[in-house]
């Protein structure tokens, strides 16, 4: 694993694969490399324009990448069912789905269109939704294969059952490190599923360290604390975009990749550097609050994980 790059990447020829949140940031940098690298990749996001200039972007690049574009809002359940749906009357099944799409730190509580927290909906429900609405496609891919993206900060997360929606409380920093630990939690958790049920999925996990990208302009904003922070650590600190992809490269693709892995940079607090096994925190392989996670969400969305006829 050691120096693994983007031209490590064995071919993608003939995978098809979906990436949330690819109109900018890591999710772009990922699409952008798997096209690269042969698939044909389907990027969503919730800004139609910034989704054509992606797609744009990426021919540019790749003349040949077999690349489009899907509205997908991950703040609303209503945007998922209809993308699955979509994605669903299009294709038989789903090789690889990157659970990328994030926002960080919004100063003020804000709600999805079904009113769950705007970081837990949009970073961790809609996932949730999303890959239980795609698992029949997705048993259906060839060693397909699930990648949530979580965070360093899932180490100081706790799931908050009591209050897991922060009405009684919002801080936006926990708020965020409790979506970032549920994505880790869900990545884990599926593994363990689909081991059970014997759905044949490859389910793990990545970080990018700290990469430059929109994630403190789109949550806290320029001005906020964390961004003039931000400005006198990243010399030193961070990555660019495209290196901070790295590790959800290596667990789309690689055969390095383990089930029910972990990655990241592997630099000084893995911040930045090459990707590798990244540390993780016992409470994210904590497998009863995993099951309660997966109960409650499951309620909470109304879509249900079940076992599709073909795998039975
Ligand atoms: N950058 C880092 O250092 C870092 C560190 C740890 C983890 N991460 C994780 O990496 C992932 C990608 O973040 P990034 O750094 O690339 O940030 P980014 O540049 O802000 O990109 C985030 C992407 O998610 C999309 N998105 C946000 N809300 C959405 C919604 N409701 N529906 C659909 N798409 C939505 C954004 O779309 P718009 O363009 O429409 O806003 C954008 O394409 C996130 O899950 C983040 O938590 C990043």
């Amino acid at each position: 694993m050691t120096g693994w790059t983007t031209a490590d990447i064995p071919s993608q020829h003939g995978r098809l694969a979906v990436i949330t949140g690819a109109t900018g940031g890591l999710g772009y940098e990922t699409a952008l490399a798997l096209a690269g690298a042969g698939a044909k990749v389907v990027l969503t996001g919730r800004n139609d324009t910034k989704g054509q200039n992606a797609i744009a972007r990426i021919r540019d690049q790749f003349p040949n990448a077999d690349v489009s574009y899907e509205t997908l809002d991950l703040a609303s359940l209503a945007s998922v069912a209809d993308f699955a749906a979509r994605f669903a009357a299009a294709h038989a099944s789903l090789d690889l789905l990157v659970n990328n799409a994030g926002v960080m730190s919004l100063p003020k509580r804000q709600t999805t269109a079904d009113g769950f927290e705007m970081q837990l909906g949009t970073n961790y429900l809609s996932h949730y939704a999303l890959t239980a609405r795609l698992l029949p496609l997705l048993c259906r891919g060839h060693q397909a294969r699930v990648v949530n993206l979580s965070s360093l900060a899932h180490r100081t997360g706790a799931i908050n059952f009591d209050d897991l929606q922060s009405t009684r409380s919002y801080v936006p920093w926990t708020a965020y490190c409790q979506s970032k630990l549920a994505m880790l939690i869900f990545a884990i958790e599926l593994q363990r599923r689909s081991d059970a049920a014997g759905w044949g999925l490859m389910s793990n996990a990545a970080h990018p360290g700290y990469a430059r990208t929109d994630l403190i302009p789109n949550g806290p904003g320029t001005g906020s604390l964390s961004w003039r922070l931000g400005r006198l650590l990243q010399p030193m600190m961070s990555h660019s975009s495209a290196e901070g992809t790295l590790p959800t490269l290596l667990a789309a693709t690689s055969a390095q990749a383990k089930a029910g892995g972990y990655y990241g940079p592997d630099g000084f607090y893995e911040l930045k550097g090459p990707p590798a096994p990244a540390k993780i925190m016992p409470r994210a392989k904590d497998a009863t609050v995993a099951a309660r996670l997966w109960d409650v969400s499951a309620t909470l969305t109304g879509v249900s994980f079940y076992q599709p006829a073909a795998a039975a």
